[in-house]
Order: structure tokens, then C-alpha cells, then sequence
């Protein structure tokens, strides 16, 4: 896996900040030039360097470079798919309970953005098993992922329908953010270990009352919780402290789930009022 902490290397991804703090993202070459609206940052100014460091350009332009952080590279990178944005990558990684050493597997890997971050969560220790049907998604996926993490041998990428084809056994969790999500249930559900989780990413309600149904079905869920997130940055100047006017006002839902013996669930619907989980109930 790449440090972040050493100097610039070929292939590393770099952004550059300008004064009016916007970012512009590249990877480094040697001989390249990145160029910003005519104007010119050389890569052999760059590489070989510690990021942070302020870098005048062609004209004498400041722009400050950094290496990207996770969120910058998922929000840059080259795109197959749509991503899982950072503010839901970071809340799957808590909900879902990742851990150093876990087995996960993920459908679809897309365009690399949650399996990237499972990644760093499991560490070494831990294997991220990614199921995609587009070769050419997955082609761009490793490419983002090794630019950015380096080589990963923990990862195995299956170019297979996870609808139709649920190979590993023992698995600690499972991810997934494909349309039809509760096609994968009854597949998954004997796969994943009991007190395992399963979480479901998906853009529309139709998506998660399905998935829901699903849980239901094989009564081997307890836990079953839905939520979404919402963002929103602040404008902090000496004269004006407010949100900002524009933010993301939709992703994704997220739907959490634990795993118990299969059979062994017995679920009544929950009364509107009841807390439902450690973090709604009262001190
Ligand atoms: C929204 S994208 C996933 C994005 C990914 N989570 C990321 O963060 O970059 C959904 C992906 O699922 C893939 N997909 C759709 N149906 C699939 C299936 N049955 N089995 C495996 N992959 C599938 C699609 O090709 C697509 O790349």
C-alpha cells in the first residue's frame, strides 16, 4: 500500500489548491505538465518532493500541492460508474463496523471509490472481494485503486453476476451498491457468518423497501435499521457565518442489517416512538 507520508513518486496522484481554494487534480509524470486554463505546473518541480509545499507556476501563479486525501481522489478520479460519495463512504465504514482483518465482499466494485476504503479499513490483515460485471469498469477501478493505494493483494476482483453467483463462505460483511440489491440476499445470507452484517447502499426508496422485504423473507436478520445522511458545509468570513447556499441534497439510502441463525429472526415492527438504537436512547 502507498504511504501518503513520502515525497512524490511517478504515477502518485497530486491536487493543487489555488487562492481561490479550488482544486485541480492530476497524476504525476515525469516530463508532464499539468495545465490550468493555459498556464502550466511542471511534474519534475514536484516529484521527488514532500507535498504541502507552495509551487509557482509557468506565470508565476501560486498554487499549493497536496497530495489527495481519500475523499479528493474519490470526488477526482477517473469515473465508470457513480461512486459512493465520502460522506456516506465514512458512515458505512462506522455502521457497517469494519475492521482491521475482516472478509468483505462488495458488489458492484464500480469505480473503485467504497473498495478503496474498505481497503484501508481491513488493513493487510483483511480481504475485500469485489464483484463486477463490467470488464471495463473493472479495468478503470484497479487503475484508480493502484494509483492511489498502490498494489493490494488482498483484493480479488471477480468479473461475475453476483445475482446468479455468491462464491465465498465465512464472510464478516457484505456490501452492496448495485441496482437490484435484494437479489443477492438469499445468496448471501448462508455466506456471511452469524452476527455478520450486511449494509445495502441505494439511491431510491423502491430499493430499499425491496431489500427490506428480502431481510424479511429469510428471517435471518435482526437489526435491520434504514437511514440517510445529510451534508452540509458552512461560508465562515469575518462578515458572514452561514451555510453555504449549494450542498448534495441526495445520495443514497443506507440500510444496515445482522445476521443471525438462519430461521432464528422474529421481528416485530417497531412502534413509531421506540428508540431503536444505542444512539437515540436517553443518557
Ligand atoms: C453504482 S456502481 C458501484 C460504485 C462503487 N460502489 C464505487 O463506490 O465506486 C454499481 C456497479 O454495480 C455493477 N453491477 C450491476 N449489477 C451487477 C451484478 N449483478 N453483479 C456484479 N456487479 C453488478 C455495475 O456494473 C456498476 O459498476
Amino acid at each position: 500500500m502507498k504511504n501518503p507520508s513520502l515525497p512524490f513518486a511517478e504515477n502518485d496522484p497530486v491536487i493543487f489548491y489555488d487562492r481561490k481554494q479550488r482544486v485541480y487534480y492530476d497524476l504525476l509524470r515525469p516530463g508532464k505538465k499539468t495545465n490550468i486554463r493555459g498556464d502550466m505546473l511542471p511534474h519534475d518541480e514536484i516529484l521527488g518532493r514532500h507535498e504541502g509545499f507552495l509551487l509557482r507556476s509557468q506565470r508565476e501563479v501560486k498554487y499549493w500541492v497536496f497530495r489527495p486525501t481519500l475523499n479528493d481522489h474519490v470526488v477526482n478520479m477517473p469515473r465508470g460508474a457513480t461512486v459512493i460519495y465520502p460522506k456516506d463512504l465514512g458512515v458505512i465504514l462506522q455502521y457497517a463496523d469494519i475492521y482491521p482483518g475482516a472478509k468483505v465482499v462488495e458488489a458492484g466494485l464500480g469505480s473503485g471509490a467504497l473498495a478503496t476504503t474498505l481497503l484501508r479499513m481491513v488493513g493487510p490483515e483483511g480481504t475485500v472481494i469485489s464483484y463486477e460485471v463490467r470488464r471495463d469498469f473493472i479495468e478503470n477501478a484497479k487503475r484508480n485503486m493502484r494509483n492511489f493505494i498502490g498494489e493490494t493483494p488482498n483484493h480479488i476482483v471477480r468479473e461475475t453476476n453476483i445475482y446468479e453467483q455468491f462464491e465465498e463462505e465465512e464472510v464478516d460483511r457484505v456490501l452492496l451498491d448495485l441496482p437490484e440489491p435484494w437479489r443477492v440476499v438469499h445468496l448471501a445470507a448462508p455466506k456471511l457468518r452469524t452476527g455478520g452484517i450486511i449494509c445495502s447502499y441505494s439511491p431510491t426508496v423502491f430499493q430499499v423497501k425491496s431489500f427490506v422485504e428480502s431481510l424479511r423473507v429469510t428471517r435471518g436478520f435482526m437489526a435491520v435499521m434504514t437511514f440517510e445522511t445529510m451534508f452540509r458545509r458552512w461560508n465562515v468570513e469575518p462578515m458572514s457565518v452561514r451555510p453555504e447556499l449549494r450542498m448534495i441534497g441526495h445520495t443514497g439510502f443506507l440500510t444496515i442489517a445482522r445476521k443471525v441463525e438462519i430461521g432464528a429472526a422474529d421481528v416485530e415492527e417497531a412502534a413509531p416512538a421506540e428508540a431503536s438504537s444505542a444512539e437515540e436512547k436517553p443518557e
